[in-house]
């Protein structure tokens, strides 16, 4: 059982890169789904073909061939079918404060609610063993984030929050009720939730197990691409996942020798060096532009061929984590794995929220969170192949003495 995510900034090529991914996958036998998980479907335009629908409701699928399967998750029918109660409620609220009823509706959509939906496919899937092999089409890089991040927000929400809300509703309702026309969640709402949170039960482990699932960072060699992959890279590994290959794709190819694109072909090779400096142990594959658009079979499989040739896509290229963060006390620790390195002197400088470590010739770029882009490095040690930086917590952060 794989998961595999194909994550980057808006454009880079993900939803392609997933799709051919899938082609490969499927020929060597897989059983695979391609999962889009941007509300702009384009998954389905990729392939360009004679639609056969599977499954009803939200889930309907589109098989591809034998072993191919993809997505397309249909938001509003996902919502009736598995938060009836807490659309209601939230609808409810939304007309008693004079919003449309259309307009409620849409909005009572709220943010992190596709992601769960996508989220109760993949754990179904998973639990009912369905697939050999799950591809997440991500939605551009800041909802993805969001996606990985929902396990562990919901699995906060539901041990600190819910019991306490759920119990509170139960002695202010009758009170409330006299007084005030806004409606108060019924327990209907709280079941709904609790039912959700049960149906996700176990798919943070999954996606934290890097034998399961692995992101592919899809980037372009530009300067503003590779900074965003560069954040992309230090917030997935924040979040515990596993990022096994980079992909650097759109590379003008040696056969585009017209003097037009020189000064471009220069400025793509200066940032595919950065790449290959800042994510120099994951493994990294080139993608050449291509002469047209990839759309269709016949293209998907070019790229899949220029992308994986001999390699089996399922593998687990990388389970190494590069960065881990942790909060020791009133300190931050991040540790960055840096094999081969013997003790050196090792030189720490920031620069806006990068930290900059030299290791004798070696230099690595780290984006560092927003909660420590403001903070002074106090320590630096080598220990069991990682470097350990340690920062000392600003006075805000600051757990309060007991
Ligand atoms: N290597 C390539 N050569 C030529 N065209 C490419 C290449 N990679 C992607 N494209 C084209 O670029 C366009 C965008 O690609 P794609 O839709 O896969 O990107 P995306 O990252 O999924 O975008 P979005 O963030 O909007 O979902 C498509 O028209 C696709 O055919
Ligand atoms: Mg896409």
């Amino acid at each position: 059982m794989r998961i595999i995510l194909y994550a980057g900034k808006g454009g880079v090529g993900k939803t392609s890169i997933a799709a051919a991914t899938g082609l490969k996958l499927a020929d060597l036998g897989y059983r695979t789904i391609v999962i889009s998980l941007d509300a702009a479907h384009s998954l389905s335009d990729v392939f360009d073909k004679e639609k056969r629908l599977t499954g009803s409701g939200a889930e309907k699928q589109v098989q591809i061939n034998d072993k191919l399967w993809i997505q397309e998750i249909d938001i509003h029918e996902a919502i009736i079918e598995h938060w009836g109660s807490v659309h209601s409620y939230i609808q409810a609220l939304l007309n008693s404060s004079g919003l449309e009823n259309i307009v409620a509706e849409e909005v009572a959509i709220f943010p992190g609610m596709e992601e769960i939906c996508s989220l109760l496919y993949i754990n179904q899937y998973v639990r009912e063993e369905t697939y050999d092999v799950i591809i997440l089409d991500c939605a551009p890089t800041g909802e993805s984030l969001r996606f990985v991040s929902i396990p562990t927000a919901l699995e906060w929400y539901i041990n600190r929050i819910f019991k306490l809300e759920r119990n509170l509703m139960k002695v202010v309702r009758p009170i409330v009720e006299r007084f005030s026309s806004v409606p108060l969640p019924g327990d209907d709402y709280f079941q709904n939730i609790k039912e959700l949170f049960d149906q996700l039960e176990g798919i943070d482990q999954i996606l934290l197990d890097p034998k399961i699932t692995t992101v592919r960072l899809v980037t372009n060699p530009e300067k503003i691409v590779i900074k965003e992959t560069q954040r992309a890279f230090m917030y997935f590994c924040l979040y515990g996942l596993c990022i096994d290959a980079v992909i650097i794709n759109r590379i003008f190819p040696d056969t585009v020798d017209s003097a037009f694109f020189d000064t471009w072909k220069q400025t793509q090779q200066t940032y595919i060096n950065d790449a290959l400096n800042y994510f120099s142990d994951v493994p990294i594959w080139k993608v050449p532009l291509f002469d047209d658009e990839i759309v269709g079979e016949k293209g998907l499989y070019r790229l899949a061929e220029s992308l994986y040739a001999d390699i089996d896509p399922a593998e687990v290229l990388f389970d190494e984590n590069p960065y881990q963060f942790s909060k020791v006390g009133n300190q931050y620790q991040v540790s960055m794995y840096l094999p081969f390195i013997t003790k050196q002197d090792i030189d720490l400088s920031k620069h806006g929220d990068e930290l900059i470590v030299r290791i004798g010739g070696f230099k690595q770029h780290l984006m560092l969170p927003r909660s420590i882009a403001h903070t002074n490095v106090t320590s630096a040690k080598l220990a069991d192949n990682r470097l350990i930086i340690t920062f000392d917590l600003p006075e805000g952060m600051r757990q309060a003495e007991v």
